[in-house]
């Protein structure tokens, strides 16, 4: 069932986010599963070929990759909590923003009940998803993303696993805010400050060094009078986002 090749998988939470999860998978020919709270949602994705569940032990029964996006992980425990027996032998990929301690908490939470736990961060908005540069983060099971790295490459050609601590990608997603916000000044320090909380984090200071050099270039491109007044340049965002070419730059040598 699991696999790289056009398996099944499941999107609980069709909202903004969700509905461009769902239609880069129909696009890559993956047969998608659908619950929203608000099944109306889904009418876009029902007409590419998708299915609606009714409930959501349906969705989640329909594969063993069951992505869910929602708006917080309280709304994702409202709704998954009560499905005693149905998550084990899954594949959950939450792609729900949130904390690091939240990603781990929810690992544990699954692993109880027998599910794998990738947790996710979207370095993307619904417009983007599925394009080659998008960048996407997944931490947690090593195991479950090779079974599912096909699949997930779906959302973005820059997705990437950072590690089995679930907690990454949201340290990850913190860390990179400064760039994608359009202070590529902040990221340094973000990336130390989150380092200092998350002692066990290892990868941060080589993104950090990667970023930090594509920001030298990012510099010399945007030299001049727009950027001495501290006025965004046209375009800049899009340079930002650019050093995210993390599987480009090779590894700095401490
Ligand atoms: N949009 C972006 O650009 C973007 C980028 C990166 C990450 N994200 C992350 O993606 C996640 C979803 O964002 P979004 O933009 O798709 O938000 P959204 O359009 O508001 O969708 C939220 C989803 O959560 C569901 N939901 C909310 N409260 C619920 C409840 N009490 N019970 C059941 N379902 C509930 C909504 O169902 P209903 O439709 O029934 O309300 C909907 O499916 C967030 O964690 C966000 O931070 C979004």
């Amino acid at each position: 069932m699991a696999g790289n090749d056009r398996s099944p998988v499941t999107v609980i939470g069709p909202g903004l986010m969700g509905q461009a999860l769902a239609a880069a998978f129909l696009r890559g020919g993956h047969p998608t599963t659908v619950w929203n709270r608000s099944p109306e949602k889904a009418d876009d994705l029902v007409r590419q070929g998708a299915v609606l569940a009714s409930t959501p032990a349906g969705a989640v029964t329909a594969g063993e990759l069951v992505v869910v996006c929602l708006s917080t992980y309280d709304v994702m425990h409202e709704i998954l909590d009560p499905l005693e027996g149905v998550l084990s032998g899954r594949v959950l990929a939450n792609l729900t923003s949130g904390s690091s301690e939240q990603a781990r908490e929810t690992a544990a939470w699954a692993s109880e009940r027998g599910a794998e736990y990738l947790d996710g961060a979207i370095m993307a908005i619904p417009a983007t998803i599925g394009a080659a540069e998008s960048v996407l983060f997944h931490s947690g099971s090593r195991s479950a993303f090779d079974r599912h790295e096909t699949t997930l490459r779906q959302l973005g050609g820059r997705t990437t696993h950072v590690g089995e601590d679930p907690g990454l990608a949201a340290l990850y997603d913190v860390a990179l805010l400064g760039v994608m916000g359009g202070h590529p000044e902040q990221l340094r320090p973000r990336c130390r400050a989150a380092q200092e909380r998350e002692h066990r984090c290892q990868d941060l200071p080589a993104v950090g060094h990667r970023v930090g050099r594509r920001r030298q270039a990012l510099r010399h491109r945007l030299r001049g009078p727009d950027r001495r007044r501290g006025r965004r340049v046209p375009g800049e965002r899009r340079h930002v986002v650019d050093p995210l070419r993390l599987d480009r730059t090779p590894a700095p040598r401490e």
